[in-house]
């Protein structure tokens, strides 16, 4: 199977040096599975969530957005389904004592196959989780002499279930009753809010509530940088609609959320569609919108149709109902639901990886290369830089008012140290689509030059136009 290691690892050093990722408290070694965002990281990540929430809200009129608690009475999660289901098949190496996720241990197995061989271990891995067939994982496993990355041997201990939720405790008083859970999913601070948004928003189904929110889980094996963390951020939207027409639903938001995918100018085949063959608890049909990162198509997106399992839950174990009376039939139901749930961590690193270029502009004349973030302009950092040419002759002064007339609109960055070359070189690595060099040209004329990120080619144009350009194009 195809997968880029080294290229995954540029991209992780890359993200590491240019301000996008750190590893969380590095100073004292750092914690795994958690990370922090930088200075551009974190502004790539706004950007990301502001273009899903405009989608989703500004765009939709029937869906409307909260933000609800990440502690929620610890209830929740006994009516959700969570304190019973929500765990994975694991297995430990008694030689090394690491716990590894039976079906990644597996996975990272079939990667080290060639591609028909290792579709077959996949196929049968999938065919025994569906059947929760414990042994036979094992046995699958023993058969194929997967070994400990760390021990190096295949001494295992049977496969057994844990639970991913975080706990702890609310207040001063340590007892049972006081325990409280991170939430796993951002996804039922919607479904104890139905109510409410419906009744205060005057909605009518069928319509959604959107919310973007943190997530915790204790996930086993957490690796591949921020693919896969402990802490991580969920952009949810609950859709709910009447009994009966889920299916339809169901293809319409399959269909909606690949063509915002695609929105972003992505190269169609690095995405497919992969079904579920294990349905979670509350799901009766679920696809996986997947990306081929370096490491190979993974998710970063899920589409569900969870029935009405979740309201009907609460509503059992709230005592409290939680229904919809439908004017047009006349009819009191519990709604169905349809749910898009994509990882903003995973879109910032599918992001990352589909931006990311290494090039040889090397001449016979000169050896040249470059790193070059090409972003979608709307959702990179920094939007354009502006450098004078020198530090003197007033050119300071024009580049700062450009600067001053579009950082309102967008952001900008400013910076006179350095040749215009290194200087392009920098904006290139962080992904800035435009940059403007002040010359004394301009103070003759009025004009910039004006230098596109992808293409490098430059172009003189008036400075008074140099807003609307970029505006045009972040649009
Ligand atoms: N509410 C449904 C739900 O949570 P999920 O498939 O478990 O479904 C949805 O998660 C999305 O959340 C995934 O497609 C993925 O993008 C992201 N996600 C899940 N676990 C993650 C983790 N440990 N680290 C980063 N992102 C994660």
């Amino acid at each position: 199977m195809s997968t880029d290691q080294n290229k995954f690892q540029a991209i992780i050093s890359h993200c590491k040096e240019y301000g996008f990722v750190f590893p969380s408290s590095e100073i004292y070694d750092g914690l795994s599975a958690v990370y922090d965002y930088g200075q551009y990281g974190s502004e790539l990540k706004k950007n990301i969530k502001d273009y899903w929430w405009k989608s989703m809200t500004q765009l939709h009129e029937n869906i409307v957005g909260i933000d609800a608690a990440i502690f929620m009475h610890p209830t929740t999660w006994k009516a959700s389904g969570h304190v019973d289901n929500f765990s994975d098949p694991m297995i430990d190496n008694k030689d090394s004592k690491k716990r590894y996720r039976v079906d990644h241990l597996i996975e990272a197995y079939a990667e080290t196959l060639p591609e028909a061989e290792g579709n077959a271990v996949l196929a049968r891995m999938d065919e025994l989780l569906k059947e929760n067939d414990f042994a036979g994982l094992k046995t699958l496993i023993e058969e194929k002499k997967i070994s400990c990355t760390v021990s190096g041997t295949s001494n295992w201990t049977d496969v057994r279930q844990f639970n991913l939720m975080f706990s702890t405790q609310l207040g001063s008083v340590t007892d049972e009753a006081s325990e409280i859970y991170l939430r796993p999913e951002t996804a039922q601070g919607i479904f104890v809010n139905f109510l409410n948004v419906q009744k205060t928003g005057r909605m009518k189904v069928p319509f959604g509530i959107a919310q973007i929110g943190k997530a915790f889980r204790n996930e086993i094996v957490a690796r591949q940088f921020i693919f896969r963390m402990r802490e991580f951020e969920q952009m949810e939207m609950q859709f709910f609609v009447r009994p009966g027409t889920q299916k339809e639903w169901y293809e319409k938001w399959k269909e909606e959320r690949m063509q915002w995918h695609l929105s972003l100018g992505t190269d169609p085949s690095k995405y497919r569609f992969k079904d579920h063959v294990k349905l979670a608890h509350y799901a009766d049909a679920a696809v996986d919108i997947e990306f081929d990162f370096p490491i190979g198509f993974k998710e970063v997106e899920g589409i569900h149709s969870r029935t009405d399992f979740d309201l009907k839950q609460h509503q059992e174990y709230s005592k409290k109902k939680l229904q919809y009376f439908d004017t047009e039939i006349n009819q009191n139901y519990v709604p169905y639901v349809i749910e898009t749930s994509i990882g903003l961590d995973r879109m910032f690193l599918l992001t990352i990886c589909n931006a990311y270029e290494e090039q040889d502009l090397s001449t016979p004349e000169k050896e040249d290369s470059r790193v070059v973030m090409k972003f979608p302009a709307k959702l990179a950092p920094i939007k354009l830089a502006v450098f004078p040419l020198t530090k003197k002759d007033g050119l300071p002064e024009v580049a700062r008012l450009l600067v001053d007339s579009c950082k309102p609109y967008f952001h900008c960055f400013y910076e006179e140290k350095d040749a215009i070359g290194r200087r392009y070189r920098r904006q290139d690595a962080i992904g800035t689509p435009f940059c403007v060099t002040v010359d004394h040209q301009t103070k003759e004329d009025g004009t910039v030059t004006i230098r596109y990120r992808d293409t490098m080619e430059q172009e003189r144009v008036p400075l008074t136009e140099v807003k609307n350009i970029v505006l045009s194009k972040i649009m």
